[in-house]
């Protein structure tokens, strides 16, 4: 029996390489977090942080083929993820886990009409008929609030708008009662008004089915609005992790703190947009010491050691060599 507190995900120091040239390379290492039952985890960072790797990486899609390789665990519902052979894969995907990627019409086949793409996901999974399939798909898509969903269901993915086409993915996604959904930059792709439309129609399925979801975005803006937790990425590695009200009020991590200074809203209290000047390394070229630290403007000598991610206090973690003892610096 797990009890009500307990993390519904628990990855430990998940870890994915590949073969570059015939040495492996780390695209993402030492990567540790949890997600419990009906909680909303932002996974947030800079381009090429790892995001989408560890997220592909959980759901089997990255780490498994020839020239990459994956260690770690990633605990989910007495199982480990990573550890799946392909028959549990399968199983798990779409019907404990389901996924929400950026460009919604990749993700679509042109040549179907939506409900029998949604309703063949339900029959992976479910025993029921093609007919009472196609009912539970038009209930999906009800419930994403497709109008007319009975006769949208005849409907072919070029027919949709963007806006629509990223509701029946995430029509897709519930339809067989996961109990966690990954959305990887859901609304990227999309205008900033449907953009609002999509993470108000999350937000609301997560509390009405009460899924547990990480949501991937670089926008801190929305991990404020939706986000229970957050964990802040950079070059391959968690570099921050805590309660998304305690990090916006005191970020433990000069990155954090940095990508909080750029938030427009942010930025207008303190007068200015300030960006952090310089790239992330790449994975070829992290630094073997703090990989933010070419870039901090608080380092120290001593921040070329190997970095750990601490437990700082009950629910908040930091990599910062330094702890909060750089905080004193920022005002000047
Ligand atoms: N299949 C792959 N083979 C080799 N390198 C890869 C592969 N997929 C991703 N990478 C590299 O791994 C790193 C992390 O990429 P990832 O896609 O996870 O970043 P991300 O945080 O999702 O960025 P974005 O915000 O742009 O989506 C990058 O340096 C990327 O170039
Ligand atoms: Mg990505």
């Amino acid at each position: 029996m797990t009890g009500a507190k307990d993390p519904l995900l628990n990855v430990e120091n998940l870890r994915v390489e590949i073969d570059f040239n015939g040495a492996w390379v780390p695209l993402v290492d030492d990567v540790s977090f949890s997600v419990k039952p009906g909680e909303t985890l932002g996974l947030v960072g800079e381009s090429g942080s790892g995001k989408s790797v560890s997220a592909m990486s959980l759901m089997g899609f990255m780490g498994r083929q020839r020239g990459q390789r994956l260690s770690g665990t990633a605990a989910f519902q007495g199982k480990d993820l990573l550890r799946l052979n392909d028959r549990e894969l399968e199983s798990m995907r779409g019907n404990e886990i389901a996924m929400v990627f950026q460009e919604p019409m990749t993700s679509l086949d042109p040549a179907f009409k939506v409900g029998h793409q949604i309703a063949a996901g339900i029959r992976v999974h479910q025993h029921v008929t093609a007919a009472q399939a196609k009912e539970m798909a038009i209930e999906a898509m009800d419930k994403v609030r497709i109008p007319s969903a009975r006769v949208r269901a005849d409907s072919y993915p070029h027919e949709f708008s963007g806006g629509m086409r990223q509701r029946v993915l995430i029509a897709m996604a519930i339809a067989n009662n996961p109990s966690m959904l990954i959305a990887d930059e859901p609304t990227t792709a999309l205008d900033v008004s449907v953009q609002a439309q999509i993470l108000a129609l999350l937000t609301e399925m997560k509390e009405d089915l009460g899924l547990a979801m990480i949501f991937i975005t670089h926008n801190m803006g929305v991990v404020a609005d939706i986000c229970d937790r957050l964990a802040v990425m950079y070059a391959g590695q968690i570099v921050e992790e805590g309660d998304v009200f305690e990090t916006f009020a005191a970020p433990q991590h000069p990155y954090t703190d940095r990508l909080l200074a750029a938030m427009p809203s942010i930025a207008s209290r303190r007068g200015s947009l300030e960006w952090i000047p310089g790239s992330p390394p790449k994975p070829t070229d992290f630094p073997a010491g703090c990989r933010f630290a070419p870039r901090c403007r608080h380092r120290l000598d001593s921040c070329e050691q190997p970095t750990t991610l601490l437990e700082i206090s009950p629910g908040r973690s930091n990599r910062c060599l330094r702890g909060n003892t750089w905080m004193e610096e920022n005002e000047s």
